[in-house]
């Protein structure tokens, strides 16, 4: 199976669905894992996820309107509650009876997201975003469509090589210098500590780090689709930037991205200048992962080369096997030198 296609066997994984503000009234139609949902809110306000398919005549749910709690298909007024069931069929004389039906799917909400399980979740319970809404941390969030599969987003976000190059002078510029990193690879994902000094010329380093000094940078992967890169400056400066991606089809992915920050008594200030910042590079970001996808699939598919400074891509595509094949992942820890 391809890179590109294994993100979409997730289906006994967490992913987010919508935040929480995108479920007021009207329904709302996404499609995770390849598979097709309706969301809206039942009668007591729970976010409520059904396969988007009417049992009757194969209507999209999504394109009816949610009365009492229930969503009402458009083609013929059959309504459903949130888990699935018939409450009503206008045609029909009495209860409708009880094998009609549409397939539900678990949800929680958390952190100001929806989350849904397409499969069996077992004792699994969804990603809980580091420090969000905590007293002390300011958080903001961005959702981005990608042109491009989970795998691709990932790796990008965990990629520093490319920061020289498609970020050129806001991180690091081209004087690279050796630097040495811890990789470890863990039960829940995989996790790379870098050891590094700032680049003092860098856009980010003169905003974030102006007395210069030491930087504490990991980035993580943790199952099924985060990646989570973490720069701490001293005891009271702390960047966390998470990236939920949940895998819409093969070439596109939603991308749900956690800002959580402090820096001590001006974190509101540096939110003004930070924000737009982090648009401008995801603005990037997004434009070499739209070319990368137009490449893949001009090709025919991903022929990837992997080195030893590619740190956390064989680390994901391990995990996503070892995780459809109920695998138990291997842990290790490996000491690299990598050039940026
Ligand atoms: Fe939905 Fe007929 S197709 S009610």
């Amino acid at each position: 199976m391809q890179e590109t296609e294994l993100p979409l066997q997730l289906r006994d994984f967490w992913f987010i669905a919508a935040a929480s503000r995108d479920l007021r009234g009207a329904p709302v139609a996404r499609t995770i894992l390849g598979e097709p949902v309706v969301l809206f809110r039942d009668g007591s306000g729970r976010a409520a996820a059904l396969r988007d398919r009417c049992a009757h005549r194969n209507m999209r749910l999504s394109a009816g309107s949610v009365r009492d709690g229930a969503i009402e298909c458009p083609y013929h007024g059959w309504t459903y509650r949130g888990d699935g069931t018939c409450a009503r069929i206008p045609s029909l004389e009495g209860d409708p009876p009880p094998h009609v039906r549409v397939d539900s799917f678990p949800t929680r909400e958390h952190d100001g997201f929806v989350w849904i399980c397409l499969g069996d979740p077992a004792s699994r319970e969804p990603f809980r975003f580091p420090h969000a809404g905590e007293e002390g941390w300011t958080t903001f969030t961005m959702t981005t469509r990608f042109e491009a599969g989970a795998f691709s987003c990932l790796e990008n976000f965990l990629d520093v090589p490319h920061t020289v190059y498609v970020h050129q002078g806001w991180f690091r510029n081209r004087a690279a210098r050796p630097t040495r990193a811890v990789v470890r690879a863990e039960r829940d994902g995989a996790a790379v500590a870098f050891d590094e000094e700032p680049e003092k010329e860098s856009v980010v380093a003169r905003l974030l780090f102006p007395r210069g000094g030491r930087l504490e940078h990991t980035d993580r992967f943790v199952l099924p689709a985060i990646s989570r890169v973490d720069y701490r400056f001293g005891p009271d400066r702390h960047f966390i930037i998470t990236s939920q991606c949940t895998p819409v089809s093969e070439h596109e992915t939603d991308v749900y991205t956690v800002i959580t920050f402090r820096f001590g008594r001006i974190s509101p200030l540096v939110r003004l200048w930070f924000e737009p910042l982090s648009r401008k590079i995801l603005r990037q970001d997004i434009e070499i992962l739209r070319e990368q996808t137009a490449q893949v699939k001009r090709f025919g598919g991903p022929k990837f080369t992997y080195v030893a400074s590619d740190l956390l891509g064989p680390h994901i595509l391990r995990h996503w096997k070892d995780a459809v094949a109920h695998r138990e992942p291997l842990v290790s820890e490996t000491a690299v030198t990598i050039v940026f």
